[in-house]
Parts: structure tokens; sequence; C-alpha cells
């Protein structure tokens, strides 16, 4: 792939709902995620909701969301959730964008950001093992399949230093 696309991640706010709604209502975008079936309208006002409420970050569930620009033009979400096991990451991008290496250039954002603002660097992503596209951004990108759970493959970031 050429140069990576420059983004910029940025907290995610209200006005970039309907741009997430997007991708949650799209097939293609969801296929690996949850029951594989696109989100009614309900389910993402409630996760949009829970994204904007700021929960403190030491606590379980507290999670925040980045929207990522390429230019001034939003390309994809960059989602993180505090869990018992660590950080736990996701990302999206929109689908006239794949290919191009922007969700690459999103988690090498989020490897510096999400740290930064967890004060953690315990990083983990659940993959569907068919989505064989986010299981190589990840390996690539120093996380290491761990194990297999409820059907999905959990990718740790391996320490620097290990
Ligand atoms: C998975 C997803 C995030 C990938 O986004 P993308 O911007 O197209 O990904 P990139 O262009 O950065 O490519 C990622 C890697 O896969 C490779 N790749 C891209 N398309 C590929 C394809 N069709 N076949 C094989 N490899 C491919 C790239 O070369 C790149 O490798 P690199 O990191 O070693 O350079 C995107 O398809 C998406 O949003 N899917 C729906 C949501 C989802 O499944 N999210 C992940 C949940 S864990």
């Amino acid at each position: 792939m050429q140069q990576p696309p420059p983004i910029t991640l940025q907290p995610f706010q209200e006005s970039d709902a309907a741009f997430f709604a997007g991708m949650a209502s799209d097939e293609r975008v969801t296929r690996f995620v949850g029951d594989g079936r696109p989100w009614d309208q309900q389910t993402i006002n409630d996760r949009v909701r829970a994204a904007l409420q700021e929960d403190a970050l030491d606590l379980a569930g507290a999670s925040r969301w980045f929207l990522a620009k390429e230019a001034d033009e939003p390309v994809g979400i960059v989602v993180s959730t505090r869990k018992d096991e660590g950080i736990e990451i996701g990302y999206w991008v929109s689908p006239e964008h794949w290919g191009r290496g922007i969700a690459g250039a999103m988690v090498d954002g989020a490897l510096t950001t999400i740290p930064e603002v967890y004060k953690s660097r315990e990083l983990f992503a659940r993959v569907d093992p068919a989505n064989t596209v986010s299981a190589k951004l990840l390996t690539r990108r120093g996380f290491q399949l761990e194990v297999n759970q409820c059907g999905l493959d959990r990718y740790t970031l391996v320490p620097v230093n290990s």
C-alpha cells in the first residue's frame, strides 16, 4: 500500500451521530459486528448516548469514541471501552473508503491517543475470525492473537519491551 492517508482523531460529538448512524445501518459495515445485522435506530441512539456520557475513565464500561477525519471529511470511527481485561478498541471505516489504508492509519493514531486517555497500554480487540482484513491490520501493528472467546478472536497489544 502507498503512503498511509493523513488521519486526525477527534473526540466524537453529538453532531457526528448521523455519520455514525450511516455506518451502523449499513450491512457491509455490521457484517462482522455483533450479530452481523445492521443496527436499528433505537440501538444507534442508545450507543451514541452511552458514548457521549463520559463516565469516569477508571470505571469498567467507560467508553470514548473518536471521529476519524481525512482533511475535513469524516471517514471512520474508533471506539474504546474500559473492560476488566484492559481497553477494548474497535474501528469502523465508511465503505467508500475501504482498502486505502484508512483503518491502519486510524489504529496507528489510536495506539497513541487511547493509552494517553486511559493511562493504560493494555489494549485489545475482538475480531470475527472471518474478518481477515481486521486481523491482518492488528498483527501488523503489534497485536497478538491470544484466545478465541465466544467465537471471537481476542488480539492483545504486546508490550514493546517484552
Ligand atoms: C475492517 C475495516 C476496518 C478495514 O478498513 P480499511 O480502511 O479498508 O483497512 P485498510 O485499508 O487500512 O487495510 C488494513 C490491512 O488489510 C489489508 N487489506 C485491505 N483490504 C484487503 C483485502 N480486500 N484483502 C486482503 N487484505 C486487505 C491492507 O493491505 C492493510 O494491511 P496493512 O495494515 O498490513 O497495510 C473496514 O473494512 C470496516 O470498517 N469494516 C466494518 C467494521 C469492522 O469489521 N471493523 C473491525 C471490527 S474488529
